[in-house]
């Protein structure tokens, strides 16, 4: 209920009345309509009345103000009723409907278009292009239909003139991603005539009115409405429309929707080939009918693509098909006026269809998969011809006023007797309400074999000529005794009804006559075959697949077409079914209503006219509405369905209640809330008086969902952390298991390749290592280390004691000089003493021995290292034959000339390295401490020429490392040297023609001059 606004304005909403009466329903009507307040609540249902002024209440601001609020939080409004068909629709994903009723001039299409841009506001928050471009097409598609489906009347200057259901359609985020919509019977007579103070469909005048000169010339029209015969009735008549504006507007609105320019060009040269047909006239020349402007004819031909001869024989002649033999067979000058009506009437219907077939195909919903976007819910919005009464009434006054009387039946079914059904069988206290139920009015319509629309069905069928009196006649002889219908011979008296052409109807809304003229013809719809293949051979391609019947051959029997007033029964009792199947939110068994009142006849904005708005609010049941809906409750829910969405908000009913039954169970949710005193229980169902309740349950239930999707979310964070770490430890079990396999095989392959390296000659040399995992990497270099030690052990193990020293002073040497010098001498075995070698030195080996063993007394030496001659250069570029005495103590230079007399002793302390070259020369410069370097070059007499540096190197080197002691032995050509603390350098040079190394003196230093080979 709102509560928003003051009670200077009445009553917000009628169930707030003091007593429910007549009186006091349109006094509250009235000071609403004169306070400005249009809109009225009836609980849910809106009742408005048209203001007939414009109201600065449907803008943005109204808008953010109505959007998620709940109904009874606003003052009454269309935007609370859309809002709340909305939110049922998304809370619950479940369709919904918006019925719109009231009659002509009401302000129905008003309400729908404000209900649509409403939901075109309040949704697609995120600005989605695809959705704006499709609410923008929704929105357009309004001002296209009304151009053509739209007609000034007596009672409305923008009357519709067929009946609308619009399906829009939205994702499961709630947004808008297409539409379909149902078109119901266009009154198409109003293409040929209207009555007095009434205009055609609107597109007529806005094309002659807003299409430029250059379009009407192509179209060979001229811009007076007065000059085209089945618009010139209402063409003088002022109309608060624009039509040349309007022209504008919905071109524009077809080029946005998506119509081609060749459509768009096609429906104008229909709208041309109907004006023209209109002026098309005939003469009778004997019993000929002959078309006297036979210029138009051929204009007509140009704008549907097809030939003059054609449309004219189409006009005048009907091919009719008499056995095997076809003949051409003239019209009377009367059937073909019938027959041009006839057609102009079809293109004009045809064009509306596709219009609204072409509009259809844009904006339904494409590439919606269910599976990935989830439910896609629907909110129908139902515009429909209100009741009418005219002066004359004719087949589509019945036809709409049975339409209406449909939808009261509905409205009756689900508000007034369905709920009062419920409650009693239910057990909940309840005083009936009485009210006047149309079913009976809705059978004599439409009951099979009975109902008016069967019996003129039947006449229909009649062959032979049957005329509309005797159509009446039927209804006389079948329906006199029937309380809603009478007719002259009925009731003589009855001076209002013609004898022989009227009969009355009593309708929910009031007494109708319809005169029986015409309604043979317009129930058959006849339109001759000739024109339907005049048509389908047209070649332009719209026009052609606008009539695709049109490709059967004149000798094809087709099944008689259901006629035009059963196509609206069968459309009305679909559309009904359709309304009623969108009608379950939360146990409410209606669509949402938007109830039209129209004030006054005058289009007036300050009258009120009582008695016409009385008789409204009765027939639509509007009392009798508020006094179920105050007497009753607004909502009902069966005990479970109502715990399933409840149950969280109680300890007592979460997670499951462990009472008697759910009812019980119900009980205690009810008053754990404090909502008993609003409550009624039923024997199956809870019912919810105010929608307040309702809306506070929904509210805790929201709290409470929030506290469960965040316990749900733990659970399952829980659960899928639990399944994740499982997999991890599973993977790395698996892991495990697999390095395991890979070291193991490794280790095995390597004890298969090495099995028995003991016994072979190599020990295992050429066995190649396996490739070892990643991880064994490490220990592959280690085991092969212990392998070559293992090896290396073997090896030395094979050696005699006597040579070990000279295998590690060997060692030692290809530690030291591998890479860098080419011949180590390692081929031949290490003397190391050779000037105590006889194959050395024969003459004089006997004059060293002696002095050796002097030495080794004198010095007290353990071991000879080396001995040879050499030549030697001193500081003074002096050269002479030297030799070189080394023992593990000292480095003696000799003269062996003098009986190897020592010239010069190093103690080994003082050695601080060698350098040699990394050529095959035998220069050698051992560094002293004090700098005084002794620079040599090693002489071998057997054989000649022998390389003893790499054995010098080598035992020198190994002896310091006995002793764990460094020696430097440098690798350079030249060598670079200290004499006495002076820098200098020896290179070694080859010459061919030296005989024998030699020193010689240059500027650096010396050069070693070597024979080369
Ligand atoms: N809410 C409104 N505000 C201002 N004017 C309105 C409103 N509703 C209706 N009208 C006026 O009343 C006229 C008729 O309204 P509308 O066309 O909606 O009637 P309807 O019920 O659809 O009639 P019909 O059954 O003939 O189609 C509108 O053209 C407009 O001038
Ligand atoms: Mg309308």
């Amino acid at each position: 209920m709102a509560e928003q606004e003051s009670l200077e304005f009445g009553k917000a909403d009628f169930v707030l009345m003091d007593t429910v009466s007549m009186p006091e329903f349109m006094a509250n009507l009235r000071l609403r309509f004169e306070k400005g307040r249009i809109y009225t609540f009836i609980g849910e249902v809106v009742v408005s009345v048209n203001p007939y002024k414009l109201l600065n209440i449907y803008g943005r601001d109204t808008i953010e103000q109505y959007k998620g609020r709940e109904l009874y939080e606003r003052p009454p409004h269309l935007f609370a009723i859309a809002d709340a068909a909305y939110k049922a629709m998304k809370r619950r994903s479940k369709d919904t409907c918006i019925v719109i009723s009231g009659e002509s001039g009401a302000g129905k299409t008003e309400a729908s278009k404000y209900i649509m841009q409403y939901i075109a506001a309040i949704t697609n928050p995120s600005q989605r292009a695809e959705v704006e471009r499709v609410k923008n097409m929704l929105l357009k598609s309004n001002c296209v239909l009304e151009a053509f489906g739209n007609a000034k009347t007596n009672r409305n200057d923008n009357s519709s003139r067929f009946g609308k259901y619009m399906d829009i359609n939205f994702d499961f985020k709630g947004d808008p991603i297409g539409g379909h919509i149902n078109n119901y019977l266009l009154e198409k007579s109003r293409v040929i005539v209207q009555q007095p103070g009434e205009r055609s469909f609107h597109s007529f005048y806005q094309l002659l009115q807003g299409g430029s000169e250059q379009m009407l010339r192509s179209l060979h029209l001229q811009k007076s409405l007065s000059s085209y015969n089945y618009i010139h009735v209402g063409a003088q008549l002022k109309s608060s429309i624009n039509d040349a504006a309007e022209f504008r507007v919905v071109a524009d609105a077809m080029k946005v929707i998506g119509f081609k320019p060749e459509e768009i060009q096609t429906v104008y040269k229909i709208l041309a080939a109907i004006l023209h047909l209109g002026n098309l006239k005939f003469v009778v020349d004997g019993d000929t009918p002959l078309i006297e402007n036979g210029k138009v004819v051929s204009i007509i031909a140009e704008l549907l693509s097809t030939k003059t001869d054609m449309v004219e024989k189409a006009l005048l002649y009907r091919t009719v098909a008499t056995g095997r033999d076809i003949i051409d067979k003239q019209h009377t000058e009367q059937e073909a006026s019938y027959g041009r009506d006839a057609f102009a009437k079809a293109i004009y219907e045809r064009l509306f269809c596709w219009i609204v077939t072409r509009i259809n195909d844009i904006i339904e919903v494409k590439n919606y998969d269910t599976t990935i976007h989830g439910k896609n819910t629907v909110i129908g919005v139902l515009d429909i011809y209100g009741f009418e009464i005219f002066d004359n009434n004719s087949f589509e006054q019945f036809c709409i006023n049975y339409c209406n009387e449909k939808l009261q039946q509905l409205f009756i079914q689900l508000v007034l007797k369905q709920e009062q059904e419920e409650y009693q069988r239910e057990g909940i206290p309840w005083k009936h309400i009485d009210y006047f139920n149309n079913q009976i009015i809705v059978d004599l319509v439409e009951q099979q074999h009975k109902g008016i629309i069967a019996i003129l069905d039947d006449a229909c069928m009649n062959v032979g000529k049957v005329t509309d009196e005797m159509f009446l006649e039927a209804l006389n002889s079948k329906l006199g005794k029937h309380a809603h219908f009478s007719s002259r011979k009925l009731c003589a008296s009855d001076k209002i009804l013609e004898f022989d052409r009227d009969f009355r109807i009593r309708h929910y809304a009031g007494d109708v006559v319809y005169s029986v003229i015409g309604f043979i013809d317009k129930n058959k719809d006849t339109l001759f075959q000739d024109f339907k293949r005049l048509m389908y051979n047209s070649s332009n391609p719209v026009l052609k697949n606008m009539w695709p019947e049109g490709k059967l051959s004149i000798t094809e029997v087709t099944k008689r077409p259901l006629t035009a007033a059963t196509l609206f029964k069968n459309s009305m009792i679909a559309l009904v079914d359709n309304l009623a199947s969108k009608i379950d939110y939360c146990g409410r068994k209606e669509p949402y209503y938007v109830r039209c009142i129209k004030p006054n006849d005058k289009k007036s904005p300050q009258i009120f006219d009582d008695e016409r708005c009385r008789h409204q609010v009765e027939y639509l049941g509007l009392l009798e509405n508020v006094r179920v809906r105050r007497a009753g409750f607004a909502f009902r829910q069966t005990y479970e369905k109502f715990l399933h969405r409840y149950k969280m908000i109680s300890e007592f009913t979460w997670p499951n209640h462990d009472l008697p039954s759910d009812k019980e169970a119900v009980k205690k949710l009810i008053e754990r809330c404090g909502f008993q005193d609003d409550v009624a229980y039923g024997k199956t169902k809870i019912f919810i008086r105010t929608p307040r309740t309702l809306f506070t349950l929904e509210e805790l239930r929201a709290q409470m969902l929030i506290r469960i999707v965040l316990f749900l979310q733990k659970v399952w964070r829980g659960t899928l952390a639990r399944m994740r770490y499982k997999r991890t430890k599973a993977a790395l079990t698996i892991i495990r298991y697999y390095r395991r396999y890979k070291v193991k095989s490794y280790i095995h392959e390597v004890a298969r390749r090495f099995h028995g390296v003991k016994t072979m000659r190599d020990y295992g040399k050429h066995v190649k290592w396996p490739s070892p995992p990643k991880v064994l990497r490490r220990f592959e270099e280690a085991l092969q280390t212990i392998f070559n030690r293992w090896r290396a052990s073997q090896l030395i193990k094979s050696i005699p004691a006597s040579d070990l020293p000279q295998v590690r002073a060997k060692v030692a040497a290809v530690e030291m000089l591998k890479g860098q010098r080419a011949d180590l001498g390692l081929q031949r075995a290490w003397e190391g003493n050779y000037l105590a070698s006889k194959p050395d030195t024969p003459q004089t080996s006997g004059t060293f021995v002696p002095v050796a063993n002097e030495l080794k007394r004198k010095d007290k030496y353990m071991n000879v290292l080396f001995s040879c001659h050499v030549r030697k250069v001193n500081r003074f570029s002096k050269v002479e034959d030297r030799a070189i005495f080394v023992t593990d103590r000292h480095l003696y230079k000799m003269d062996p000339t003098k009986q190897y007399k020592v010239m010069k002793t190093i103690p080994l302390y003082n050695l601080t390295g060698l350098s040699v070259s990394n050529g095959k020369d035998q220069l050698v410069v051992f560094h002293t401490k004090d700098n005084k370097d002794l620079i040599v070059c090693l002489f071998s007499k057997q054989p000649t020429h022998e390389s003893r540096i790499g054995e010098l190197v080598g035992v020198l080197v190994n002896h310091f490392k006995s002793e764990k002691r460094h020696l430097q032995v440098n690798v350079t050509n030249p060598v670079q040297c200290s004499l006495h603390g002076k820098k200098c350098t020896v290179s070694v040079e080859t010459r061919l023609n030296q005989p024998q190394p030699d020193f010689t003196k240059n500027r650096s230093g010396f050069i070693l001059s070597v024979p080369g080979n």
